[in-house]
């Protein structure tokens, strides 16, 4: 079936995800907490046996499971380019826990309607399962908008500053940019040290060694852009989060006509203005990536 991703219906629907997603993950956790309690009372006292505890809460949970799984579907399909990695393993945890959900409340109907023990056990095992499923699935997906480690990013970061950097990331190859060789020798490029860079007019490619990718670009650019920019979270269809793809977004050697340049100049109010909804980059920035683009050679 082919969705029609471009109406902007089915784009809302697609965001609704965002709404219903939390449903089933704060119900199924209730509902397993009850199984559990449910479970540790009868135990203990002679408790009139339940069949399906939590059974309504599972019910609600399933509708909002599968109505999760499928505006998150749509929601994907129409704003991400690249459906596979995290969002595609996103995107099954999230249909095999909808079903998953359905099953329970399935499985509890049958338990408390004809009062079967069996019925009953599965109910429980489902819950208890899946209440675990939906957690990782809604972590996977918390991962791919806040990114990875999210949530211990500041303590990790903590870290790494306690113990300075001791691995000086690898230069990448440069040849095939068609920088020399020596451009790794030079510490700091001259381009980065004076306060105003004029190469506004970058006719030339600007000799090698004055911008280097992963040294000056990709710092900026993980600062400033990968956060919506990377596998699984391409908006507007764009990936910085390496050279590969970088390389898809210019024009070799011409800046002015290269996608990446055009939305970090635009004034900071223009709403293609880059990096979206942030202030705009700083003028050495802007010169460093323009310089880099200027520098490459065309193919
Ligand atoms: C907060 C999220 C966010 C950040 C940060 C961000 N972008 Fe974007 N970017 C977007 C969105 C959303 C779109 C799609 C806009 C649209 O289609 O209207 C987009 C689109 C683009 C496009 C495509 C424009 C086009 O006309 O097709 C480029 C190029 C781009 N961004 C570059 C950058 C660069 C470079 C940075 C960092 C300096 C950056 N973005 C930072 C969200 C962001």
């Amino acid at each position: 079936m082919q969705i029609p991703y471009d109406s902007p219906w089915v784009q809302v629907f697609g965001r609704l995800h965002i709404v219903v997603l939390h449903f089933p993950i704060a119900l199924v956790a209730v509902a397993a907490l009850l199984v559990l309690w449910s479970m540790i009372r009868r135990q203990n006292e002679d408790a009139p046996r339940q069949f399906s505890p939590g059974l309504w809460l599972v019910g609600i949970a399933a509708v909002s499971a599968a109505l999760a799984a499928v505006t998150g579907w749509v929601f994907a399909g129409a704003e991400y380019a690249d459906t596979k990695g995290s969002l595609g393993l996103h995107r099954w945890l999230g249909v095999a826990s909808a079903v998953l959900v359905v099953a329970a409340y399935v499985a509890g109907i049958t338990a408390s309607k004809v009062s079967s023990t069996r019925a009953s056990r599965l109910y429980i095992a489902i819950v208890l399962l899946a209440a675990p499923l939906v957690g990782f699935t809604g972590h996977v997906g918390g991962g791919l908008v806040h990114g990875k480690d999210f949530v211990f990013q500041p303590l990790l970061q903590a870290q790494r500053v306690e113990e300075p950097a001791k691995q000086q990331p690898p230069t990448q190859p440069l040849d095939q940019l068609g920088f020399e060789e020596e451009a790794d020798v030079i510490p700091e490029p001259p381009l980065l040290t004076g306060p105003s860079v004029e190469i506004e007019e970058p006719a030339e490619p600007i000799p090698a060694m004055t911008v280097l990718f992963e040294d000056d670009v990709m710092p900026i650019l993980q600062d400033s852009c990968v956060s919506c920019h990377r596998e699984g979270k391409s908006r507007g269809r764009v990936r910085l989060d390496d050279l590969e793809h970088v390389l898809q977004t210019v024009e070799r050697g011409k800046p002015d006509e290269s996608l990446l340049v055009y939305p970090i100049e635009l004034p900071e109010s223009d709403p293609d203005s880059m990096p979206l909804d942030r202030p705009s980059l700083p003028d050495e920035q802007i010169a460093i990536i323009r310089a880099w683009v200027a520098s490459l050679e065309a193919e």
